[in-house]
C-alpha cells in the first residue's frame, strides 16, 4: 500500500468531519476543523490501517477508527500548545488552535474532538462484534489517566526537575507511546491477528511508541521550526525533563536508532506483508519534523 495515497485519503476524511457544522455554535466547529485539517503526519491512523491491512483488504470499513484516533491526537495537539501547558504559538505550520480562537474555545474544541472520537467510536460498535468494542476500549483507555493524560501530568510535574530514568520512560510511554500503540493494536484486533502476532505488534507498539518520543525530544534541540510547524526549542525554554536532558543528544539517536532495529526485526517475524509498517518506521527515525 502507498502510504501517500493513503495519507491523502484519511485527509478526504478528516476534511468531511466538521465541514458546515452548527448553527450558533458554528465557531467550535471551525476551530475543531481547523487544527484537524491543517496539516500533519497523520502516522497514528497510518499505522492503524497499515496494521489492519497486514490481515484484511477492505480498509475502507475502519476508516472511522483510523479518524477517530487522529481526533484524539489532534485534542491532545491543542491542550498541550495551551498557555497553562507547554504555552505554544505554531502548529502544524499555522498559528496554534488558541492563537486564532481564543484559550476557552481552544480548550472546548478539544474537549469536542475528543469526545466525537468516542462518539464515533460507539457508533462503528454498534453493529460489530465484540472484538470491535475491545479494539475502541483499547484506544479509549489509551488516552485516559491510565495513558496520554498520565503521561501528560507527569511531563507537567516533572518541569524543572531531574527525574529517574524509570519515571522518563513511564512519562514516554504515557504520553506519546499509548496511543501509537493503541492504534497498532486496535488495527492488529480488528485484523483478527493470531494472537503469536498480537503479542508481537504489542512489543512493536511500545517500541515505536517510545523511539518516537525520543525523536520528538531530539527535534526539539536539532529541528528547525519552519520545517517541523512547531517550534524549536520549546522544551528548553520551558525546561522541560527530556530524553535529550537526561541521556544526551548523541545517546538519544544511538536509542532511536536501536529501537528502530528491533522494531524492524519485529516486524519480519510477523508472516504477512509488513512492508508499509516497516516503511512508516523507518521514515519515523529519519524524519526531520
Ligand atoms: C506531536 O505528534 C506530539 C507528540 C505526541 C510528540 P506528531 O509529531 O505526530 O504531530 P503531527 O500530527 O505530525 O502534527
Ligand atoms: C506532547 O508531547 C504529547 C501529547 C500531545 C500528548 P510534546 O509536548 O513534546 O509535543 P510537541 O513537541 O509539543 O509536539
Ligand atoms: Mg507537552
Ligand atoms: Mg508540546
Ligand atoms: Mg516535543
Amino acid at each position: 500500500m502507498n502510504n501517500q495515497i493513503l495519507k491523502d485519503e484519511i485527509e478526504s476524511y478528516l476534511k468531511e468531519c466538521f465541514k458546515n457544522q452548527g448553527t450558533y455554535d458554528k465557531e467550535l466547529y471551525e476551530a475543531m476543523d481547523y487544527s484537524l485539517n491543517v496539516g500533519g503526519k497523520r502516522i497514528r491512523p497510518l499505522l492503524f490501517i497499515n496494521t489492519y491491512s497486514v490481515y484484511k483488504d477492505n480498509y475502507k470499513d475502519v476508516m472511522d477508527i483510523a479518524v477517530a484516533i487522529e481526533m484524539i491526537h489532534t485534542y491532545s495537539l491543542i491542550h498541550d500548545d495551551l498557555p497553562c501547558m507547554d504555552n505554544d504559538d505554531l502548529r502544524r505550520g499555522k498559528p496554534t488552535n488558541h492563537k486564532v480562537y481564543g484559550e476557552a474555545m481552544a480548550l472546548l474544541a478539544g474537549d469536542g474532538l475528543l469526545s466525537e472520537a468516542m462518539s464515533t467510536m460507539f457508533k462503528y460498535c454498534s453493529d460489530k462484534d465484540m472484538n470491535a468494542v475491545k479494539a475502541c476500549g483499547l484506544i479509549a483507555k489509551a488516552c485516559s489517566a491510565y495513558g496520554m493524560v498520565g503521561g501528560q501530568v507527569v511531563d507537567m510535574i516533572s518541569t524543572g526537575k531531574e527525574i529517574s530514568k524509570e519515571q522518563l520512560k513511564y512519562m514516554h510511554r504515557k504520553k506519546t507511546g499509548a496511543l501509537i500503540e493503541a492504534a497498532i493494536l486496535s488495527g492488529a484486533i480488528l485484523g483478527e491477528a493470531p494472537n503469536n502476532e498480537y503479542k508481537l505488534f504489542k512489543e512493536f507498539g511500545e517500541k515505536v511508541g517510545l523511539a518516537f518520543q525520543i525523536k520528538d525530544d531530539i527535534l526539539d534541540i536539532v529541528g528547525d521550526s519552519k520545517t517541523m510547524g512547531k517550534k524549536a526549542k520549546s522544551d528548553i525554554e520551558n525546561n522541560k525533563t527530556t530524553y535529550v536532558t537526561t541521556y544526551g543528544l548523541e545517546e538519544c539517536k544511538k536509542m532511536c536508532a536501536y529501537i528502530t532495529e528491533e522494531c524492524m526485526d519485529i516486524l519480519s517475524q510477523i508472516n504477512g506483508d509488513t512492508e508499509g509498517l516497516k516503511k512508516i518506521t523507518e521514515f519515523l527515525l529519519e524524519r526531520k519534523k
